[in-house]
């Protein structure tokens, strides 16, 4: 049985207050369901990290990074390594989040690099893929999420991706309100357990959790994870009232 995991991505949104105060009504309103029934991990801003890991602390909600470096330490200005994540206490960190790879630039091998580094750094990586509008208006869309798996976990063995979650985020469907389907989310999903069954193995496969990403709300959520192969939500704007959040954690647990 997998067990479901949501995630919200507050992006580059809150402050050092609104950031401790969502963290805490999350916390409050989710103790009892969070850790038990259905895993919770929030991601804020870099900055506000430390201080929402203390706000969730014994709280059943995990904390993760928007991102990392795959080098150990040294001379990468403005970077952040896993050591330093799990050090203050993150446990996730999304890795090729499509704003990443789409307006950063990050390529499929440098989020294969990351996704590799947070495991060696004892981190819980959420692979992130998926298409763009003209890649699934092409048909493509198998073939571009086929390659950013690939790449992206080029560097594991299977004994590693025990640790990995991935997180199917159609591009077209993130900040637009214009959700997939519960169909098309769950074909998608079907088609990266069978490209992780062929990669991997079939064992593998079945025990992958793979959330869904993309305007999911507290009104689609249910629907969304009513699909046998959608285990858990990656939550932007939803994420960013504690309210809306919360209903989300609740249709999933
Ligand atoms: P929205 O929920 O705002 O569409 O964002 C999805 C996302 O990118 C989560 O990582």
């Amino acid at each position: 049985m997998r067990k479901p995991f949501v995630a919200g991505n507050w992006k580059m949104n809150t402050d050092s207050h609104s950031s401790v105060e969502l963290a805490q009504a999350v916390a409050n309103s989710a103790s009892g369901l969070a850790g038990d029934k259905v895993n919770v991990a929030l991601i804020p801003p870099f900055v506000y990290l430390q201080s929402v890991v203390k706000a969730v602390k014994s709280t059943g909600v995990s904390v993760g990074a928007q991102d990392l470096y795959f080098e150990a330490k040294g001379a990468f200005t403005g970077e952040i390594s896993p050591a330093m994540l799990k050090d203050i206490g993150c446990n996730y960190v999304l890795c090729g989040h499509s704003e990443r790879r789409h307006v950063i630039g990050e390529s499929d091998e440098l989020v294969g690099k990351k996704v590799t580094a947070a495991i060696g750094g004892g981190l819980l990586p959420i692979l992130c893929v998926g298409e763009l509008l003209a890649e699934r208006d092409g048909g493509q869309t198998e073939a571009v999420v086929a390659r950013q798996l690939k790449a992206g976990l080029a560097g594991l063995s299977a004994d590693k991706m025990s640790a990995v979650t991935i997180a199917y985020e159609p591009v077209w469907a993130i900040g637009t309100g214009r959700t997939a389907t519960p169909q098309q989310a769950q074909e998608v999903h079907v088609f990266i357990r069978r490209f992780l069954a062929g990669m991997f193995n079939e064992k593998l496969a079945a025990e992958i959790r793979i959330q869904y990403g993309g305007s999911a709300n507290a009104g689609n959520a249910k629907d969304l994870m009513a699909q046998a192969d959608v285990d858990g939500l990656l939550v932007g704007g939803a994420s960013l009232k504690a309210e809306d959040f919360v209903k989300i954690i609740q249709a999933a647990a």
